[in-house]
């Protein structure tokens, strides 16, 4: 804590999984948490949790990521409540099982929307207080050290952006076109990013988790993923790897490590029969669960609405 209060986070996407784990646990270290997502209900479940677990102020912001005004108007709210953020948890994600015979272009609308036009709109909301705020505390430093030129290496203080990509990024893998294309285009954002603003006092993190138990992958076929984690364990692990400021958050090993180290930098000659492999062994058809997933987000944030609407009728 320093003299602004309560260290300061926003976590998108905290209505389940990763998102919500990592919410409880910087709550109970006393950390002031704002967290979104479209489900009202599951977000204010999300937050009496969070309140119960310690955190000293709250805000849940519904709505999507994807929504430019929408996202505007939540960080609007966070700066005029605690005028800003220590860091930024970029996590809301959709996963999208995308076999070659059903390729359409929707479906990669549907997840480039979240997974990446959700990060930029965050960014491009919280970057430039950050970096006001980067300045300042060089600034700070300097007089400290007698007006010497501030040094701003990644540090405990510096504001954090940690965007949640995932080793599905590292390669293109087989029934994943659009999820691991997306999450290929997070990494190499927050990477631009990283090395641009190099120097100048915003740490900008990739998260890689390997599989975490969570919704997205409680649609995965059972004994299809391997070293499956706790979702309170992935959780601690992202917040361990952000507060050691490493670049590139990847776990567990040795699995990220094999696809990080050993499996990426495959030439194609070795990578493609190799990979291919992984989808060729499937007896089942193909069943694609994007197009259920975006029905039962919709049928969701419907069923809200019209809950909504009955509520403030019967209040008239
Ligand atoms: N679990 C894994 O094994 C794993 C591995 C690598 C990377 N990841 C990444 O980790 C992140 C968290 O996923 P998870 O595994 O914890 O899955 P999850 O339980 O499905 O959580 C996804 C969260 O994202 C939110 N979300 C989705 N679309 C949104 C939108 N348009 N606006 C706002 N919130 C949105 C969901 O909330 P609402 O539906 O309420 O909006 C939900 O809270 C994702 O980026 C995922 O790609 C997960």
């Amino acid at each position: 804590m320093d003299s602004r209060g309560p260290n300061r986070v926003l976590i998108t996407g905290a209505t389940s999984g990763l998102g919500r784990a990592i919410a409880i646990q910087l709550a109970s270290r006393g950390w002031r948490i704002a967290i979104t997502g479209r489900r009202e209900t599951r977000l204010h479940e999300v937050a009496e949790e969070a309140k119960t677990a310690g955190a000293p102020d709250l805000l849940a912001l519904i709505g999507s990521v994807t929504d430019h005004s929408t996202v505007a108007s939540h960080y609007a709210l966070i700066r005029e409540q605690w005028g800003g953020l220590d860091w930024a948890i970029l996590n809301a994600g959709v996963a999208d099982s995308c076999a070659a015979e059903n390729f359409t272009t929707t479906n990669f609308r549907w997840t480039f929307d979240t997974n990446l036009f959700g990060v930029c709109e965050w960014i491009e909301a919280v970057l430039p207080d950050m970096l006001a705020s980067a300045r300042a505390l060089a600034k700070e430093r300097a007089k400290q050290q007698g007006g010497s030129r501030a040094d701003a290496s990644p540090g405990a203080a510096n504001p954090v952006i940690a965007g949640i990509s995932s080793p599905a990024g590292w390669r293109g893998f087989p029934r994943m076109a659009s999820y691991s294309s997306s999450k290929a285009a997070v990494s190499t954002l927050l990477e631009s990013l990283r090395v641009e603003l190099r120097g100048r006092g915003v740490d900008i993190i990739t998260v890689c988790p390997g599989w975490v138990k969570s919704e997205i992958t409680d649609r995965n076929a059972p004994g299809s993923m391997w070293m499956v984690l706790e979702t309170d364990d992935g959780a601690a692990r992202i917040i361990r790897g952000i507060e050691k400021r490493n670049r590139v958050v990847h776990f567990p090993f040795p699995l990220t490590h094999f696809l990080r180290y050993l499996v990426r930098p495959l030439p194609g000659w070795i990578f493609d029969p190799l990979v291919s492999r992984l989808v060729r062994p499937k007896k089942a058809p193909y069943v694609d669960e994007s197009a259920a997933d975006r029905i039962r987000h919709d049928v969701e944030a419907k069923r809200q609405v019209v809950e909504k609407l009955k509520d403030e009728s019967s209040r008239v």
